[in-house]
């Protein structure tokens, strides 16, 4: 009997290509967003399953179906799952590192310029005008030069973008499991913050309303994390007083939910948990969460493990 893997999203097709004639393939349709009990049922006849990051992996999902042995979860981050239950229940959950890194960095430098230059104000004037008027003080921004950017976690994706905003001339410190400079500090000193520390119960709200507090008057903060590393209520509170300037956001407390105060605002540039929206990362993330399942059918061990 070949292993039953369940795909609970369309994603791209080198996944089904791999895991073609070894396998009994399963693709449901992606969802925003799924109920435990919507994913006990679309996981009741797995082996495996490559899942999506919305996806709620908790210990009632993972230890409803005995035969679940591999997760391979399509993201880098694994927030969605409940590690400690899957080690417990003996079920291999794997990730996506590396091939989504340059992806994501080049988005958080994207925001960085979108934001900072007033790129996206600019595009929806000259498409409401129909001109493009050029004037001494209109649409005046922030130079990327000399600013200081502070990470928030130096890992692979924070280094990409360390490397990328030398070269835009900013001075680059960061904060990384207690390293480099204090968090406070870097918060109080920074002209730009930018997050890339994974979700977890240590991380959520790493950004509340004492760090917003803290960063410096007119200072921006780009997240292509995770939402709820960001008090959201807060971080409108502290765009609508003035005293950060712009937000760059990729990410959002409440996915698939954008918070409306954040709509309204031409200081804020939104784009949907694109980070790693290219067809170079997506066929990557499939290739590798594809082979892991292929691997662990094989009895060769995960190259990602998470647990
Ligand atoms: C995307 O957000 C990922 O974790 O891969």
């Amino acid at each position: 009997m070949k292993p039953n893997i369940v795909l609970t999203a369309a994603f791209p097709a080198v996944a089904r290509d791999l895991l073609a004639g070894d396998f009994e393939v399963v693709e449901h349709p992606t969802e925003q967003s799924r109920s435990e009990e919507e994913m006990i049922t679309i996981l009741a006849d797995a082996d495996g399953a490559i899942t999506l990051l919305s996806d709620p992996l908790t210990r009632r999902v993972l230890s409803s179906n005995p035969n679940l042995a591999i997760v391979a979860n399509f993201a880098v981050g694994y927030n969605n799952v409940d590690i400690e239950a899957a080690k417990e229940i003996g079920i291999i959950v794997t990730n996506t590192p590396g091939v989504l890194t340059e992806a994501t960095a080049d988005l958080t430098m994207g925001l960085m310029l979108a934001v900072m230059r007033r790129i996206v104000e600019g595009d929806a004037e000259v498409r409401s005008t129909g001109r493009c008027e050029w004037e001494p003080l209109k649409l005046l921004g922030s130079s990327l030069q000399a600013k200081r950017l502070g990470i928030i976690g130096m890992g692979r994706i924070g280094s990409a973008v360390a490397a990328r905003s030398y070269v835009f001339g900013m001075e680059v410190v960061h904060h990384s499991r207690g390293r480099g400079m204090p968090l406070d500090e870097l918060l109080a000193t920074s002209d730009v913050v930018s997050l890339h520390v994974p979700l977890t119960a240590d991380t959520r709200h790493i950004i509340d309303r004492d760090a917003l507090a803290l960063m410096k008057k007119g200072s921006y903060l780009i997240n292509t994390s995770r939402g709820p590393l960001v008090d959201e209520a807060a971080l409108c509170d502290a765009l609508e007083s003035g005293h950060l300037r712009g937000a760059g956001l990729d990410v959002y407390e409440d996915e698939p939910a954008v918070n409306p105060r954040l709509l309204k605002r031409h200081d804020v540039v939104i784009v949907p948990h694109i980070g790693s929206a290219t067809e170079e990362a997506r066929d990557g993330m499939a290739r590798i969460a594809a082979t892991e399942i292929v691997r662990f059918f094989r009895k060769q061990p995960p190259l990602h493990a998470v647990t």
